[in-house]
């Protein structure tokens, strides 16, 4: 498999794989090994439509319904994420992880391009690992032992889901989710620390006030989107992309106003963070 960075510290381009439901097992470790290293892994010009893509997804984990928005005919488990071109707020334009207000966040997210802008649409990634190794040691001591409070309430993050509750919006969802988790998280595969608390859905440490929570991950939040830990993925139809949400951060860029971007995204199931 040729494997070429993207950054220093996160995201790599994977050029020589077709990616199909019935790939070699061996394949599909190779990817896999190459996504735990590099946390993110691309791909380009696959031919992909939703059963298909459906099928990739399983060969690397069991696909969960995303609990805001419903699914595209006959495939519960993929959802749109699109902005048209008269709208103005992108879904997801926040750095986070996916739905980390879940007891169980999703191990993975895979994102296939349908259509995008001619310039713009590009999304940044950054790692949540090497901004645990860039703190220091007495930081990582006061961290250590916290657990923060993560939530689907927020308000930047909220109204970026907002169009598509419009038009695809699932009758069942709560008016919230929320969860605690560590702010130390151990990756269960690679036994690495990620520094696990995220703009979109943190909203304080337990047992503090927001208040008193807001300077240190205001802080937190800045320094885990440092440049250096960072990559950037430009997008075209049949691109493809597999993150790592226990140990990557994402921002899709809102810079295409008037033109449509449309992706179809699957999440696979995690596990309980630790
Ligand atoms: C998301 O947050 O899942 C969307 C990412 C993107 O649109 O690039």
């Amino acid at each position: 498999m040729i494997i070429r960075k993207l950054g220093g510290a996160i995201g790599a381009e994977i050029l020589d794989v077709t990616l199909s439901g019935d790939m070699p097992q061996a394949e599909v470790d190779a990817i896999r090994a190459a996504w735990l290293e590099h946390g993110v892994v691309f791909f380009r010009d696959q031919d992909l439509p939703p059963a298909q893509f459906a099928a990739v997804a399983r060969r690397f984990g069991q696909a969960v319904e995303y609990p805001f928005v419903k699914g595209i005919e006959g495939f519960p488990e993929i959802i749109e994420v699109k902005k048209l071109p008269h709208e103005k707020v992108n879904f997801g334009g926040v750095w986070h992880t996916d739905t980390a207000y879940l007891d169980q966040p999703p191990m993975a997210t895979m994102l296939v391009a349908r259509e995008v802008p001619e310039a713009g649409g590009d999304t940044l990634f950054a790692s949540l690992r090497h901004a645990w190794e860039g703190l220091s040691p007495a930081m990582q001591a006061v961290l250590r032992p916290l657990r923060a409070h993560n939530t689907s309430a927020k308000a930047d993050v909220s109204k970026t889901r907002e169009d598509r509750l419009k038009d695809s919006g699932r009758e069942e969802a709560r008016k919230s989710y929320d969860a605690l988790h560590p702010v130390a998280r151990t990756h269960p595969e690679t036994g690495r620390t990620a520094l696990y608390v995220n703009a979109g859905h943190t909203a304080r440490f337990e047992g503090m006030t927001e208040e008193e929570s807001t300077p240190l991950l205001d802080y937190l939040y800045r320094h885990s989107v440092r440049p250096e830990y960072t990559c950037r993925f430009r997008w075209a139809p049949g691109s493809v992309a597999l993150w790592d949400n226990r140990c990557c951060l994402h921002y899709p860029l809102n810079d295409y106003h008037g033109h449509l971007r449309l992706m179809h995204r699957i999440t696979l199931a995690g596990d309980t963070p630790a």
